[in-house]
């Protein structure tokens, strides 16, 4: 298997070729996406979520991300790997945007970031891109700003809409690689989608995007408690696992574990 670049997605989208992104948070997991043919993994700042388990992305810091990154680099050799630049590490100016991009590529060794935002992060693509970073914008509904976006709301919905349009060509002149979309309904994701010349990445943004993205957990079924509506389980890793520990500390109780076997 080749080493995907963004070229690659570039022409994708030029042949109509749909392609799949996880996250993921680390090597054994990272591993195991790369050999199923995922092309791009995004290391998310959800981390904050599943691996952290704080309620919103809003606190992860650049220190906790960074070790996670390391991982996943080393188990998806093939894979483009996306670091998410979490809150608060990007937005007062392109310099800071810069510096934050330059430690998530130079210590996590990513092979390129993304941040939130549209129109009024547009100079802070620009400065990443010019650095020779490459860069996924996310629109839509922007999980950092659930605060000012009033809840997990779909985005560009009546007059929101035309913002949506409006950050979309932003992100791409900027210089941005491709752009997630979040939340939107699927006709304005496919007007987009079909404006753009590059590739969109679809989470709750219908079937017209030229990409989908899901945290893996949501998708393997490996998720605790109710999961949003765009979500579909392919499977049931929590129970499986669940299963797995259950049945193991029996084992170790009722002392069928370790059997001959399994001694020396
Ligand atoms: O952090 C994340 O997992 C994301 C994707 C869901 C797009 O930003
Ligand atoms: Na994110």
């Amino acid at each position: 298997r080749t080493k995907i670049r963004t070229h690659h997605l570039q022409t994708m989208k030029a042949e109509g070729e749909r392609w799949a992104m996880l996250t993921a948070y680390d090597y054994s997991t990272a591993r195991l996406f790369e050999e199923a043919g995922i092309p791009v993994l995004l290391v998310g700042d959800s981390a904050a979520n599943v691996v952290y388990g704080y309620d919103t992305t809003v606190p992860v810091t650049i220190d906790e991300l960074i070790p996670l990154v390391r991982g996943v680099v080393r188990g998806a050799p093939n894979a483009l790997v996306v670091a998410d630049l979490p809150f608060g590490s990007y937005e007062s100016s392109p310099e800071q945007a810069l510096a934050t991009a330059t430690r998530f590529m130079k210590e996590g060794q990513a092979h390129a970031v993304k941040l939130e935002g549209g129109e009024r992060v547009a100079p802070q693509i620009a400065a990443i891109t010019a650095a020779g970073i490459p860069v996924m914008a996310h629109i839509g509904f922007t999980p950092q700003s659930v605060n000012s976006l009033g809840g997990f709301r779909v985005q560009g919905r009546g007059d929101g809409a035309e913002q949506l349009v409006a950050d979309a060509i932003a992100v791409q002149e900027a210089g941005a690689f491709s752009v997630v979309m979040e939340m939107v309904p699927a006709e304005i994701a496919g007007q987009v989608t079909r404006k753009l010349t590059i590739p969109t990445v679809g989470i709750g943004a219908g079937a017209e995007c030229d990409a989908q993205v899901l945290v893996w957990q949501d998708m393997a079924g490996y998720t605790s408690g109710k999961t949003a509506k765009f979500v579909k389980k392919f499977a049931a890793v929590g129970d499986d696992l669940r299963g797995a520990a259950a049945a193991y500390a029996a084992e170790v109780r009722s002392g069928t574990f370790p059997a001959e076997e399994h001694s020396f």
